[in-house]
């Protein structure tokens, strides 16, 4: 017998990539309920080629199910996630609400899957920031061969990660532009259609923002706390796909050709490199793919032992839902879950 799984969020972006990708790799779930606030119950979502109704997260009895993958934002997750462990459900959690708790696990599987065992103190785990995931995924690797002394990231962050309406902003806001209406923001601070904006999550009194210090702190969780870090998080108009320019300073020696065979052969990263037009990847081609596509690898001359990427990922996908699906998957594959079903 398989797995109850919940999705909470079912209606938002990540949800709805959440059943996708539960439903593409064949998750072992016998049940799949969508969950989102009392305003779309009843809304149907797709979970392969069958149709999910909306119920409603308020209301719905955790007690029979296994794993609850929660996209809802922080607020919504704070309220409801302890219980819901409380309920014998398992929590894996797209919000920052959790991230940093010592008794919650932040986990990217390929690269700290150990931490998972910490997750029967309050059965939540959490996924970490779209930016860090991909970023984790490229820097493991690297640091088990030349050990990262200090990086310097700067993201280029797709609307998407700011939820549906931050899709919508851009859609209508690129709309008014040709038709010459008056352009209207919300979502975002200033306009976000042909331009860029320096400013993700609220300002912190040294002057970062939240999302910039967020990448540090889950970056020094997941990987090594010794790692330096320093983070410009910046919203451009493109839908899905998060970039970021990479700059790492090594304490051992390392070349471009070896950073380049390390990661071709590393989890979870595809290397497209070739020194030419169109050799490297963007966001608009790694919409819908798993991959932390890596390109541009070259040395950087400035500092001893140092390199240059530039990183890309869906963020929608590793940056979120495909991360969350991992996750369950390694509670499943280590054995650390039983369908609550069998034990009935
Ligand atoms: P709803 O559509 O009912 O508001 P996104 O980040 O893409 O905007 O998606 C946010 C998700 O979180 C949506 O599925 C949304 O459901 C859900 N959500 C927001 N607030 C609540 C709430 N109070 N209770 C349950 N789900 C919520």
């Amino acid at each position: 017998m398989g797995f109850k799984i919940a999705v909470a969020g079912a209606t938002g972006n990540v949800g709805r990539e959440m059943l996708n990708i539960l439903s593409e790799r064949g998750f072992p779930a016998d049940e799949v309920v969508a969950l989102a606030s009392s305003r779309s119950v009843g809304t149907e979502v797709s979970y392969g080629d069958k149709t999910l109704k909306v119920s409603n997260l308020e209301t719905y009895d955790f007690s029979n199910t296994d794993i609850c993958l929660m996209s809802a934002g922080g607020a919504v997750s704070l309220k409801y996630s302890p219980k819901i462990g409380q309920q014998g459900c398992v929590v894996i959690d797209n919000s920052s609400a959790w991230r940093y708790d010592a008794e919650v696990p932040l986990i990217v599987p390929e690269v700290n899957p150990d931490a998972i065992s910490g997750f029967t103190k309050k059965n939540i785990i959490a996924n970490p920031n779209c930016s860090t995931a991909q970023l984790v995924v490229a820097l493991k690797p690297l640091h088990e061969r030349a050990t990262i002394k200090r990086v310097v990231v700067s993201t280029y962050q797709s609307v998407s990660g700011a939820g549906k309406d931050g899709m919508d902003e851009l859609f209508n806001q690129t709309r008014a532009v040709f038709v010459a209406d008056p352009i209207e923001s919300k979502k975002f601070t200033k306009r976000i259609a042909f331009n860029v904006i320096p400013h993700i999550d609220v300002f912190m009194e040294d002057g970062y923002t939240k999302e910039e210090w967020k990448v540090l702190a889950e970056t020094k969780k997941m990987l090594d706390p010794k790692i330096k870090l320093t983070c410009t998080a910046v919203r451009v108009p493109v839908f899905i796909g998060h970039s970021e320019s990479v700059n790492i300073e090594f304490e051992k020696e390392i070349t471009a050709d070896e950073a380049r065979e390390i990661l071709r052969e590393a989890p979870g990263c595809l290397v497209v490199d070739k020194r030419e037009n169109g050799g490297y990847v963007t966001p608009y081609e790694c919409a819908g793919e798993d991959a932390t596509y890596i390109s541009r690898i070259r040395e950087d001359a400035t500092v001893e032992n140092g390199l240059n990427l530039w990183v890309v990922s869906d963020n929608l996908r590793k940056g979120a839902a495909l991360n969350a699906v991992q996750i369950a998957e390694l509670l499943v594959n280590r054995g650390l879950i039983k369908p609550r079903s069998q034990a009935a």
